[in-house]
């Protein structure tokens, strides 16, 4: 009795490894994917280098941080009042509607209309310090 709920103990265990393992995999294949996604939408006017500032801020380091504090950076008077942190999920919501979100900020980026893509572009963003 004791050893058959050991066994079945040790079983869960080795499946929620199995599965945890299989999210890590993934993160890093949506990461990859976002990667791709931020090169091709995003890299013509920011970088991922702290410090370096294209049209748009750099943006090492921007999950977990709010919004409009890259010292230096001449951001909008809307950005620098919208009070928003930057999480995944105001990341989320803020790249399918830029200027839905925040009105009257200087982005011009429609959106991205794909939630896979943005999740994607977010999972990149955690990536870059
Ligand atoms: C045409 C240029 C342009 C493109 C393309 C663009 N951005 Fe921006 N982005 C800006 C500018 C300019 C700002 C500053 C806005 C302001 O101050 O009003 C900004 C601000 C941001 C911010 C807020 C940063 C902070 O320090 O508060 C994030 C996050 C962001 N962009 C993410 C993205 C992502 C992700 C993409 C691609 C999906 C993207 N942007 C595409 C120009 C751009």
């Amino acid at each position: 009795m004791q050893t058959q709920s050991l066994r079945r103990l040790l079983a869960a265990s080795v499946a929620l490894g199995v599965v945890g393992a299989s999210m890590v995999v993934q993160a890093g294949d949506m990461a990859a994917d976002g990667q791709d996604a931020f090169d091709e939408n995003c890299s013509v006017c920011h970088s991922v280098i702290a410090g370096k500032v294209k049209v748009g801020p750099p943006l090492a380091g921007v999950v977990g941080r709010p919004a409009a504090s890259v010292a230096g950076y001449p951001y909008s008077e809307a950005m620098k009042s919208s009070g928003v942190t930057w999480t995944p999920e105001t990341l989320e919501a803020y790249l399918a509607g830029p200027m839905r979100m925040i009105p009257g900020i200087k982005m011009s980026f429609p959106g991205e209309p794909d939630a896979q893509v943005r999740l994607a572009l977010v999972e990149y963003l955690k990536t870059v310090k």
